[in-house]
C-alpha cells in the first residue's frame, strides 16, 4: 500500500471522530462555531494519520489509536489558531480560508484555541488501558510535547528570535520544539495507545524527531517556494517578519539537501520495525514532495 492510499483510506476515519468530538450541537453555539471553523477546515492531517499509522506499524490496531488521533489535531488546530493571531504571526489566511481570528474576532480566536487544546486532554484520557501504559501515561505524553517544554518552548523562541542572527544549532532546537515535539508524540501516542515495547517506541522516536524536524524545514521551504492557493495561507511571511529559518541560514538549496538528509535518517530508524512500517515510510517520502 503506498502512502497516498493509506493516508487517503484514514480520511474519512479521522474527520467523523473529529465532527463527533466536537459537536455542531454543543452549546454555547459560538464557540463551537470558531472551534469547528478551523477544526474542519481540512488541513492535511498529518498528526493523526502519523497516529494510527504508528500503531499499525507496532502491530496494533489502529481504532484504539483515535482518541490520541484527534487530540494531536486538536492541539496542532489550536496552536495554528494562537500561531495566526496578530500578536503572534499575524496572518489572515488558514486553510483556505480566511483566519478565525479574522472570522470571530480575537477574544473568540484565543477561546477558540483554549477550548480545543483543552478538549486534546479529555480525548487522550479516554485511551483504553493496555498491559503498559494507562490513560495517565499518554496525557502526561501529550502534556509535555504541546507545554512549555515543546510546543509552546518552540513558539516562543520562534517569536523572540524575529529579526535575529542566530546559529544554526538555535535554529534546529526552536524547529524540534515547535514542530518536532507535536509530530513525534503522534507516533508515540499512538503505538503507546496499542501497548508498544519499549524498543519498538524508540525507534519510532527516532523517525519522529527526524521527520519532524524535516517537516518544519520543508514548511520553511514551502514559505517561499508555493503558492498562497496551493499552500491554503500566506507564503513570503517569514521574509517579511524576519523570521529564522532554513532557507535564510542554508540558502533554498542546502535547506532541501538538510529535508533530504532528513528523511533518510528517518526512514532508517524504521529498518527495525519491517514491512509493518511501509504507510510510514511513504508517508515520509511524500513529505519530501509535496507542495502544500
Ligand atoms: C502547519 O502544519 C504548521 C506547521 C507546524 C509547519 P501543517 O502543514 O500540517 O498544516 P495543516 O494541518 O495541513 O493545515
Ligand atoms: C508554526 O510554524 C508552528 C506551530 C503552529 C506550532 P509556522 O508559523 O511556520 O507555521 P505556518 O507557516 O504559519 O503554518
Ligand atoms: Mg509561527
Ligand atoms: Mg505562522
Ligand atoms: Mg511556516
Amino acid at each position: 500500500m503506498n502512502s497516498q492510499t493509506y493516508w487517503k483510506s484514514r480520511l474519512p476515519l479521522v474527520e467523523k471522530a473529529l465532527d463527533r468530538l466536537i459537536s455542531a450541537q454543543a452549546q454555547p453555539p459560538l464557540i463551537h462555531r470558531a472551534m469547528r471553523y478551523s477544526l474542519l477546515a481540512g488541513g492535511k492531517r498529518l498528526r493523526p494519520i502519523l497516529c494510527l499509522a504508528a500503531a499499525r506499524a507496532v502491530g496494533g490496531n489502529e481504532a484504539l489509536a483515535i482518541p490520541s488521533a484527534c487530540a494531536v489535531e486538536c492541539i496542532h488546530t489550536y496552536s495554528l489558531i494562537h500561531d495566526d493571531l496578530p500578536c503572534m504571526d499575524d496572518d489572515n489566511f488558514r486553510r483556505g480560508r480566511p483566519t478565525n481570528h479574522r472570522v470571530f474576532g480575537e477574544a473568540v480566536a484565543v477561546l477558540a484555541g483554549d477550548g480545543l487544546l483543552t478538549e486534546a486532554f479529555a480525548s487522550v484520557a479516554r485511551t483504553k488501558p493496555n498491559r503498559r501504559y494507562s490513560p495517565a501515561d499518554l496525557v502526561t505524553e501529550l502534556a509535555h510535547a504541546s507545554g512549555s517544554l515543546g510546543l509552546i518552548a518552540g513558539q516562543v523562541l520562534d517569536l523572540d528570535s524575529e529579526k535575529k542572527r542566530i546559529p544554526l544549532k538555535k535554529l534546529v532546537e526552536i524547529h524540534r520544539a515547535k514542530t518536532g515535539a507535536l509530530i513525534t508524540t503522534s507516533l508515540r501516542l499512538g503505538a503507546m495507545s496499542v501497548g508498544v515495547h519499549p524498543t519498538k517506541l524508540r525507534h519510532l522516536t527516532r523517525f519522529g524527531q527526524a521527520l519532524g524536524l524535516a517537516f518544519q524545514v520543508i514548511d520553511d521551504i514551502l514559505d517561499i517556494t508555493s503558492t498562497k492557493e496551493k499552500l491554503g495561507k500566506s507564503i513570503g511571511k517569514d521574509q517579511s517578519s524576519g523570521k529564522a529559518t532554513y532557507p535564510r541560514l542554508l540558502g533554498l538549496a542546502g535547506a532541501k539537501k538538510e529535508a533530504d538528509r532528513l528523511t533518510a535518517t528517518a526512514r532508517a530508524a524504521l529498518r527495525p520495525l519491517g514491512s509493518s512500517a511501509d504507510p510510514l515510510l511513504a508517508i515520509a517520502d511524500t513529505l519530501l514532495r509535496r507542495d502544500h
